[in-house]
């Protein structure tokens, strides 16, 4: 039996976020390393590694196996959290899914509307899409943090539903919390982000949509101020 698992840059980030003390319900669990390590680190007590499809879970399985763990380490077949009870989990991890995708879940899952459920989100595309989900839905994202691996930058946040709309400019959507954070990583994923809006900007521009161009160089002259100062 192998004593421990080391995880990536990407989902130590994301562990990084989980307060522990509870259960944890990690979805889209696929191989379940992020459960497996925060129980190996005495951070939460028990976990549903839940995930939609059987390879996944039969992946997740083996190393809940492998590292003696199925007495601490439910294994869920479920889309989503529609197998997993409001009571049975206080934090939830989604971690390498798309931004809609996490997105589509958090919106119908009303159960997370509550400020006692934990939200630790690592979202491999559509950052921006899913920073609007959850300010739109009354959650506060409360940090964020970014991280090379390989060629890429990786965001990893944790939130909480509060109930309040706090009033965020159109900006915050691409620069989220990682201003308050604001290291090598960060400054690269906000220089990525730049470029995309850039070349919006240019697509306005040779559509005649002024307004578009107005808009989208507001957000582009928010992106700069945090990354030039
Ligand atoms: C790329 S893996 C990520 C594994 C792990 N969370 C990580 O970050 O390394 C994405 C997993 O999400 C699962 N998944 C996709 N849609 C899902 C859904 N609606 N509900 C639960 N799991 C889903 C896939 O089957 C896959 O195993």
């Amino acid at each position: 039996m192998q004593r421990s698992i080391s995880l990536s840059g990407r989902l130590l980030i994301t562990a990084q976020f989980v307060k522990g003390g509870g259960t944890l319900a990690d979805v889209g669990t696929d191989h379940a390393y992020l459960p497996v390590w925060l129980i190996q680190q005495e951070i939460v007590d028990k976990a549903i590694a839940c995930d939609i499809r059987e390879k996944p879970l039969n992946n997740a399985r083996e190393t809940v196996k492998r590292f003696n763990l199925e007495d601490r380490i439910s294994l869920r077949l479920s889309d989503g959290l529609d197998a997993v009870s409001a009571d049975e989990a206080d934090e939830i991890v989604f971690a390498g899914m798309g931004g809609t995708l996490i997105s589509d879940i958090i919106r119908r899952t009303p159960w997370l509307k509550n400020k006692d459920k934990h939200l630790v989100i690592q979202p491999q595309t559509r950052v921006e899409e899913l920073r609007c989900t959850l300010s739109d839905g009354g959650y506060e994202i409360l940090g964020e943090k970014a991280v090379f691996e390989g060629k890429r930058v990786y965001v990893a946040m944790h939130a909480v539903y509060s109930g309040i709309n706090h009033f965020r400019p159109p900006s915050f959507a691409y620069i989220g919390r990682l201003s308050d954070n604001l290291d090598d990583s960060a400054i690269q994923h906000l220089k990525k982000q730049a470029k995309v809006i850039t070349m919006k900007i240019k697509g306005c521009r040779n559509s005649g949509d002024e307004q578009g161009v107005g808009q989208l160089s507001k957000i582009l002259e928010d992106i700069n101020e945090v990354i030039y100062g």
